[in-house]
């Protein structure tokens, strides 16, 4: 019987409620497919601000160094707000920890399923079948992370903040790998979004894609957007991209984009992966969901799970090989949330359907 070493990382507000259902979620499947969970919990966020004086503990880096995978849940809030912002959970804990194991590669899925097509804000009439489209973000370079990055005080007086915006061809060119094999696995379509009428990088970005999908994927149906047009489109016809990949930054504002045309913030999920290996061969990677820690709804036990649930499919699908189990979630989840009275239901966390109440439904359905 195989056993899966993971890290837990909670975090802060909804955190901790919607990874306590996920994992019990996944007790469940490893019992009936014959494999077991070795995690470790460990602080992070505003929890290792707490606990231990800094967003990411020492300890907690640590436990992740030595794990097969990373279950992440989600960090920052209110609470933390008026710490220098390069101290803050999301600055100090996930950026760093993106950078440290090189998780390049930020694979989101957008899922909207048929039976919740009223649920989304565009009309049903442009999406009478859902959304089902894939964003691949770079994640650890761009504007995020180059540098100089500094507020500074100019001789006359003035204040001046700086951030810079480096692409290297060998980055554009090792996340297009995962979008060529992303879009390889679907429709074989890619939609590469960037600036170039206006950004250098955004110009090495498309002559990098032009060139390595001539030489590497001359069978994957490519096409350009401009970030300001694919930011239009995603609200005309999102279908028209089955896949699309693109630069940190546009990624970041694309997904979440993405995500509320989906219906639901509750309902998404990702998989960083990097060019590191696990101890069983297979990527290393973190998994969390896309919608944050939610502090407005926090303890009050209606937190959506499902985006946690189903980044936990996505850890056995691609750290620990386990396709079936993971798309047994995956089933699980549409059934729990499309049957009965919970369609739409917990998709917008109305409070009808509760945290726990899901993850039964989840298990149920298994
Ligand atoms: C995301 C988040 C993060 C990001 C924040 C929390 C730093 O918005 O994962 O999309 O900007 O990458
Ligand atoms: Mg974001």
């Amino acid at each position: 019987m195989s056993t899966l070493k993971f890290a837990v990382l909670a975090g802060d507000y909804i955190g901790p409620e919607v990874m306590t259902e996920a994992l019990r979620v996944l007790e469940h499947v490893a019992k009936q497919d014959g494999f077991s969970l070795e995690y470790q919990k460990a602080d992070v966020g505003g929890a290792g601000i707490d606990n231990h004086g800094k967003a990411l503990p020492d300890s907690t880096l640590a436990l992740c160094e030595k794990s097969d995978a990373i279950l992440f849940g989600s960090v920052g809030g209110p609470k933390w707000e008026k710490l220098p912002p390069a101290e803050q959970p999301e600055r100090a804990a996930l950026l760093p920890l993106r950078k440290h194991f090189t998780l390049f590669a930020n694979i989101r899925p957008g899922l909207l399923y048929p039976e919740l097509t009223d649920a989304s804000p565009l009309k049903t009439e442009r999406i009478p079948n859902g959304i089902d489209i894939v964003c691949i973000r770079e994640l650890t370079g761009g504007l995020y992370f180059g540098k100089p990055k500094q507020t500074t005080t100019l001789p006359d007086g003035d204040v001046q903040a700086i951030d810079t915006m480096v692409y290297r061809k060998s980055e554009i060119e090792r996340i297009l790998a995962t979008a060529v094999t992303t879009a390889r696995a679907r429709k074989n379509k890619l939609c590469s979004v960037d600036k170039a009428n206006v950004l250098e990088t955004s110009v090495l970005w498309r002559k990098t894609v032009v060139d390595y999908i001539a030489k590497n994927a001359p069978d994957i149906e490519l096409s350009h957007m401009y970030v300001d047009n694919a930011a239009m489109q995603l609200a005309r016809d999102p279908n028209q991209f089955d896949v699309f990949v693109t630069e940190n930054m546009f990624g970041d504002i694309l997904s979440d984009e993405m995500a509320v045309i989906c219906g639901s913030l509750g309902m998404l999920s990702s998989a960083s992966l990097g060019a590191g290996k696990n101890s069983l061969g297979l990527p290393f990677g973190l998994y969390e969901p896309a919608g944050g820690t939610a502090p407005d709804i926090a303890g009050k036990g209606v937190a959506n799970p499902c985006a946690q649930v189903l980044s936990g499919a996505l850890m056995l699908r691609y750290s620990f090989g386990l396709e079936k189990s993971a798309a047994r979630i995956e089933a699980a989840v549409r059934k729990a949330v499309t049957s009965g009275t919970r369609t739409g239901d917990i998709a917008f966390g109305r409070p009808s359907v509760g945290t726990k109440a899901m993850a039964d439904a989840i298990i149920a359905a298994l």
